[in-house]
């Protein structure tokens, strides 16, 4: 499984690159806001510094619309891939921008239904969101187990990104699922590297190297 970085905070992006496990990046409208600033300037600065698929999320909501800005984005940067809402709009903007060889990224997705539904449109990419429906009390790392094993019997090449991922056991559950990506807040990129023993190890070998030399 691979990591995609989860935020359009480039600084965030810059120090989650510096850990070298980053492959790509997802943004969506809500982390876009939450920045203040031109999205395309942002979009333009996160594919200077990542060479791997960068999400960018259309905000139409026709297929016309979708269409539009899909191409817009993908005029961006060579890495961009578009992001899509799994609807009707949605699927039939995916077929046209796929058919142009333009990559997208189907998001919002919650059954196995609307996974496969995005697949044979041409998605590149599916997002199921774990975390969400974890907030509703159903079973998030389940439905990309489900998604990934219809997958496989139908030779689908459409790449699972684990979405909405909260903490630390998200992730290892999105990897025993076999989700192919999982796409994370930075904050929980770290939060998964941190144990308790490996800092107290740290302390103790510290410890006892600066004894011995006393
Ligand atoms: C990424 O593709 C999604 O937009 C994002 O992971 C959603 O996360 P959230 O449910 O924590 O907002």
């Amino acid at each position: 499984m691979k990591f995609f970085v989860d935020t359009a905070h480039v600084e965030d992006i810059r120090a989650a690159v510096r850990l070298g496990v980053v492959s790509g990046v997802t943004t969506n409208p809500s982390l876009m806001a939450k920045e203040g600033r031109n999205p395309v300037e942002v979009i333009r600065e996160i594919a200077a510094i990542v060479d791997g698929p960068i999400s960018a999320e259309v905000i139409a909501l026709d297929t016309d619309g979708m269409v539009k800005e899909g191409r817009e984005w993908a005029a961006v940067a060579p890495q961009v891939v578009v992001k899509l809402p799994v609807t009707a709009d949605g699927l039939a903007a995916t077929k046209i921008l796929a058919d142009e060889g333009i990559r997208v990224n189907m998001t919002l997705v919650f059954s196995t239904n609307q996974a496969l539904l995005a697949a044979r449109a041409g998605a590149a990419f599916v997002s199921p969101f774990i975390g969400r429906l974890d907030d509703i009390g159903e079973d998030g790392p389940a439905l990309v187990a489900d998604i990934a094993s219809v997958f496989a019997l139908h030779g689908i090449a459409t790449q699972i990104i684990a979405a909405s991922i909260r903490r630390p056991l998200d992730l290892t559950a999105a990897a025993r699922a076999g989700a192919d990506i999982a796409t994370v807040p930075y904050r929980v990129l770290l939060d998964a590297l941190k144990h308790p023993l490996t800092d107290a190890g740290i302390a103790r070998f510290m410890a006892d190297w600066q004894a011995a030399k006393q």
